[in-house]
């Protein structure tokens, strides 16, 4: 114990030590091996973005028809990329590696929850594809029709999307941690024809019956024609006779061949639905060959991929944008051999992502900061048991990292030899954005660094949009890239709204702040409207506001977004109650369970605070602002705008008596 005590020390001053390092140069080792590290690489692609995105589509895609054009830019936003050419996604994905002889290469070493293993083939990917993709035809699904799915990290999911892509149809993944609920409401908006889902999903040893719930809250959807099981538990579920069919029996029932259509470039490959400021979700709309362009070469590019040898893990879950893009599209279409992990990071026991790393021989490991600060809390002697010797780059997405996490990410995880990539980018990028090149880039703790090739992006003066070349503002992205949201499903106008109408129709508002340092490097520090990132999990204040007045106890509800030292922002909750209602414990739980039961319970919030009133401006708008700097212990900011002042002394004397009842 002792002994132990004394590394965490000696290590704690180690970092404590390096966070006066300013830049961490490229690993000699690293980058001689690198295949990029000039970079004259970022000249050339801002000589000509166009022509620079268009040479790597070419180089590493096969299209079908060979686009002639790159952008086409007559209808700002509506932007278009290589829209005379055709291409299939899932053929990108899996056909042209088999042709290529790569069919024996592992795809997906898939491990199970419970040590399951399945190592499933480039070959093994095709075949299973090409017989889903015909059920989904025999079940009446077209080119153009939107199917959901809604299910676990197992190899099907990957399936199910490659197949919607082989046959044109568009995919709407909905996250595993959503409810049913969720479910309904992202079917709903999008009119999706069939869903794919499972009888029930795993999580630590129980059981949760999936389809039941399904059945539940979806039952009378009148646009869900067909609902597909995957039996991934064997538990048993209801079936609806006419609806509901097994995805093992569809799939023994359906032809062997399923030849890939090629699409037009612009042809949507799928939506993701993603929070915004609103209660409503953003329908995030991406199309094929843009965005398995950008997909495909930042992919390539920021992990430094080499196909042949490397085994890359993301830990993210495919229901969330970084799954579709860098555990499903990017690393199949580069051919990669990729790890798809099921469980949680503590079970069996926590060193289970160290021993995958050990047993798997993964060579880039690319993960949330908020794994990270997990992992620094349990301790660095639970990865000091396992070999981690195979890994030779990190990365990191989501969320800001703190210099701290990055150090001990570099140090203790990758052995002081491995470069970080520290990734930003969005839903609506679908691809990277800001991020090192680690053959190229010195990087710094805590910076995502600079825009990758072909990407502009400025921080802008929040009144004039003028580019700051030094200091805080609004990140922008300044010209069209490939992988770039098309609209949002089904809502244009919204789509202009929410993203160009602040300085104009060319310019893409992020949502961040960021600074700029005197190298150019960028520092994203977070969103500047009411989107709140727990655990990287991006989620709206008014999704979680509306959730909690559906409790019929609630009068009112405002949420924000706490700064937490291990989810990195944790939801608190200031509610108020109705006229005769106390607050108890009791009710605490049951304003929980209805946000569970609403969203999901990833998005349940962490802290309530009981308020008999909340601070709001002369036109009735709650200022938010006030509420976290009270939550958080700050200084009040001004407080004249406020209908009524004393609201934030009684707030104050409420968040002290909270404090006596810990
Ligand atoms: C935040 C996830 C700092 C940011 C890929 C962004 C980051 C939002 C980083 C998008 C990073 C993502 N550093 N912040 N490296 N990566 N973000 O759509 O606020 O789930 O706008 O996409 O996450 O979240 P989304």
């Amino acid at each position: 114990m002792s002994d132990t005590a004394g590394d965490n020390t000696a290590l704690e001053q180690e970092l404590d030590r390096m966070l006066e390092i300013e830049k961490f140069p490229p690993p000699a080792e690293f980058r001689d091996r690198a295949t990029w590290s000039d970079p004259a690489i970022y000249e050339e692609a801002a000589a000509d973005p166009v022509a620079w995105w268009t040479a790597r589509s070419k180089e590493l895609l096969d299209w079908d028809t060979p686009p002639t054009e790159g952008l086409d830019d007559s209808d700002p936003p509506f932007y278009k990329w290589f829209s005379d050419g055709r291409i299939n996604a899932s053929a990108q994905c899996l056909d042209r590696h088999v042709a290529a002889g790569n069919g024996e290469r592992v795809a997906y070493h898939w491990r199970g929850e419970e040590g399951e293993r399945r190592d499933v083939t480039y070959a093994e990917l095709l075949a299973s594809t090409e017989r889903f993709a015909n059920a989904l035809k025999d079940l009446g699904v077209d080119k153009g029709d939107v199917v959901g799915i809604y299910l676990p990290m197992i190899p099907e999911v990957a399936v199910a999307m490659l197949a919607c892509a082989r046959i044109g149809a568009i995919h709407n993944v909905v996250f595993g941690g959503f409810s049913a609920e969720s479910v309904r409401e992202r079917m709903e908006f999008s009119e999706a024809k069939a869903l794919v889902t499972v009888d029930g999903a795993r999580r630590k040893g129980r059981t949760a019956p999936i389809k039941e719930q399904v059945d539940e809250h979806l039952g009378d959807l009148g646009s869900l024609e067909k609902i597909v099981v995957v039996r991934a538990t064997g538990i048993d579920c209801p079936m609806s006779e006419g609806r509901d069919v097994f995805y093992d029996e569809v799939c023994e029932a359906a032809e062997a061949d399923c030849p890939a259509q090629p699409m037009e470039a612009e042809h949507p490959l799928f939506i993701l639905y993603t929070s915004g400021s609103t209660a409503k979700p953003k329908g995030i709309l991406h199309t094929t060959g843009g965005y398995m362009t950008g997909v495909t070469t930042t992919h390539r590019y920021v992990f430094d991929l080499k196909p042949e040898t490397d085994v890359y893990w993301c830990a993210a879950d495919v229901g969330w944008i970084t799954g579709h893009s860098y555990i499903v599209y990017g690393p199949l279409s580069n051919g990669a051999t990729s790890v798809m992990w099921e469980g949680a990071p503590d079970y069996p026991h926590k060193g289970i992502w160290w021993e995958t790393v050990q047993d798997t021989g993964a060579t880039i490991l690319y993960a949330a900061p908020t794994a990270i600060r997990t992992f620094i809390k349990w301790g660095a002697d639970i990865p000091a048991k396992y070999d981690l010797s195979s890994l030779r780059l990190l990365g990191s997405v989501g969320e800001p990292i703190n210099p701290k996490a990055w150090l001990w990410y570099h140090q203790v995880i990758g052995g002081g030899r491995c470069p970080i990539v520290d990734t930003w980018w969005q839903t609506e990028t679908g691809a990277i954005m800001i991020t090192p090149l680690a053959g190229i880039t010195e990087t710094k703790p805590g910076s995502a660094t600079t825009p990758f090739p072909g990407v502009s992006a400025e921080v802008v003066d929040e009144r004039e949009g003028t580019p700051v070349s030094e200091g805080q503002g609004l990140l922008m992205l300044e010209a069209p890239w490939p992988s770039m949201l098309r609209t949002l499903y089904k809502e244009d106008e919204r789509f202009v709204e929410t993203y160009f109408s602040r300085f104009g129709k060319e310019r893409y508002l992020v949502g961040d702040a960021a600074r700029r340092d005197a190298d150019g490097y960028f520092w994203v520090i977070g969103r500047i409207d009411d989107v709140v990132n727990v655990s990287g999990h991006r989620l709206s204040t008014a999704e979680v506001e509306s959730a909690i007045v559906a409790h019929e106890a609630v009068a009112e509800a405002a949420v924000i977004g706490q700064s937490d030292p291990d989810t990195g922002q944790a939801i608190c909750a200031f509610v108020t109650l109705r006229g005769g209602t106390e607050p108890s414990d009791d009710l605490q739980e049951g304003i929980r369970g209805e946000v569970a039961e609403r969203i999901g319970k990833f998005a349940r919030p962490k802290r309530i605070v009981w308020a008999d009133d909340l601070p709001k401006t002369r036109s009735g708008k709650i200022m938010r602002r006030l509420l976290r700097d009270i939550a958080e212990g700050r200084a009040l900011g001004d407080v004249t705008t406020l209908r009524d002042p004393g609201v934030m002394a009684e707030l104050e004397r409420q968040i002290a008596a909270e404090g006596d009842e810990d």
